[in-house]
């Protein structure tokens, strides 16, 4: 059985409900208030924190722990779960974008989405790979008897201009979208740092921006599909991430390819908690990080060779691809996922709903509890993606948004 998200968040360390971070802490466990200019306009002004430039030595090892955790004992914590996971009923009504849907993770659940009756949109950067994916299952399942509702369509989130023209087809359909996966995702482990032509770090471009800006402009189609969700593929790397908004392309600061890595994910957090926070409970859109396990598929293809062919050793502990689509397939389809983000939304809770490799509930970091720099984080991923600092209100108002990248116009 999946996880049981009724009347939960995720545990505290020392077993209490609530986050295990200060900034909740501060609030004796309760959700804490938005702090932090423009942050909703809610609550008194808390006095500004002296500006922090990495994580604390004991936050950092707490996030290495969690890794180390996660590696070794995923497989024991999610022994619950069926695979693949039971999803419920979908049919080809619900409309579900997959990025990332050509290898690992976003693969499986394509597969699984379109095989379970939905209409599934592969958003992806090699079409042709993608078509003959839908070929194989179109074949596999005509054993079966229905025809699956697949489709591709090109995507490539190193240009924001891709991502531009990817919004602007969709929503000229004027159609609803019941689901965005924002699963692709690289991980250049090892490599140099490299840069997009948009002149983002191309992690955080990858990992964020571009997924950002894609949940952004893809507003007025979620509208429609509205009780609707964003779910992100996140990772537990983002517990030894730090954000710097003033620096989010990593150009101050000495690189290494993890640290871009987690970053980039930690901002996807903050991000996301703030557009959970800003969505009016109308709106009916419901924003979820999940986190998938650590998973043998192709993103450690950077990795050295002996590396690579060591993790293909140590598959006891290491999910395959089906195990790893687990939690994103749940925080996709589950009917208790939206009630779950309306809890928090009521609550006032810091973070977005968060699941974990086993489908609950999970705490996201302590530095994603620290909605001053979330805030920070929030206004400088719209600059950079191009967008008004008022784009979510309009966009939610039915309003015309225009973006900095192409000549586009969101309605
Ligand atoms: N594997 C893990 O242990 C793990 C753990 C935590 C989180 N995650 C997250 O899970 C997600 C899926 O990763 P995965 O493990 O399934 O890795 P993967 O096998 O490498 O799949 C990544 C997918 O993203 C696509 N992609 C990469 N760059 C792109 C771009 N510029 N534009 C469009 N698509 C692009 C890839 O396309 P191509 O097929 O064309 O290369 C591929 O389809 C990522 O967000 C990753 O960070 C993975």
């Amino acid at each position: 059985m999946a996880g049981d998200l009724r009347h939960r968040r995720a545990p505290s360390e020392d077993g209490n409900e609530g986050a295990s971070s200060s900034a909740a802490a501060d609030n004796n466990g309760k959700p804490g208030p938005l702090s932090g200019g423009g942050g909703g306009g809610e609550g008194a002004e808390e006095p500004r924190r002296e500006k922090r430039e990495a994580l604390g030595w004991l936050e950092w090892g707490r996030g290495w722990m969690s890794v180390v955790g996660e590696f070794l004992f995923q497989r024991i914590a999610a022994s619950h779960l069926a695979n693949p996971l039971e999803l419920p009923p979908l049919d080809d009504g619900v409309s579900i974008i997959v990025t990332g849907a050509t290898s690992g993770i976003g693969l499986e659940m394509a597969r699984q989405l379109a095989q379970a009756g939905a209409h599934v949109v592969m958003a992806v950067r090699r079409p042709k790979v993608a078509q003959e994916l839908i070929q194989k299952w179109q074949n596999e399942s005509s054993e079966t008897g229905r025809p699956l509702n697949a489709e591709v369509m090109e995507l490539d989130l190193l240009s924001l201009d891709s991502v531009l023209n990817f919004a602007n087809a969709w929503n000229a359909r004027m159609a609803p979208l019941h689901v965005l996966i924002n699963n692709a995702g690289i991980f250049a482990i090892g490599e140099p740092q490299r840069f997009s032509k948009d002149g983002h770090e191309q992690h955080m471009q990858v990992n964020h921006l571009a997924p950002a800006l894609l949940a952004m402009l893809l507003i007025p189609s979620l509208l429609r599909g509205s009780p609707s969700r964003i779910v992100n593929v996140n990772s537990i790397m983002h517990t030894v991430g730090f954000v710097d908004a003033e620096d989010m392309n990593l150009r101050k600061r000495k690189y290494k390819s993890w640290l871009g890595y987690s970053n980039s994910k930690l901002a996807q957090v903050k991000f996301s908690s703030m557009l959970h926070k800003r969505i009016p409970a109308e709106a009916g859109i419901n924003v979820v990080c999940a986190s998938p396990g650590i998973v043998d598929t192709n993103v450690a293809r950077d990795l050295p060779k002996i590396v690579v062919a060591a993790y293909h050793l140590i598959p006891y502990f290491i999910f395959d691809a089906q195990e790893g689509s687990r939690s994103t397939l749940f925080a996709a389809t589950d009917p208790q996922v939206p009630e779950y983000c309306e809890m928090l939304k009521s609550e006032d809770w810091p973070v977005c709903a968060c699941i974990s490799y086993d489908c609950n509930p999970m705490n996201a970091s302590e530095e994603a509890y620290n909605l001053e720099t979330s805030q920070l984080v929030w206004e400088k991923t719209l600059e950079m993606i191009g967008l008004p600092s008022d784009a979510l209100e309009k966009l939610i108002a039915g309003e015309t948004v225009q973006c900095r990248y192409g000549q586009h116009q969101a309605e």
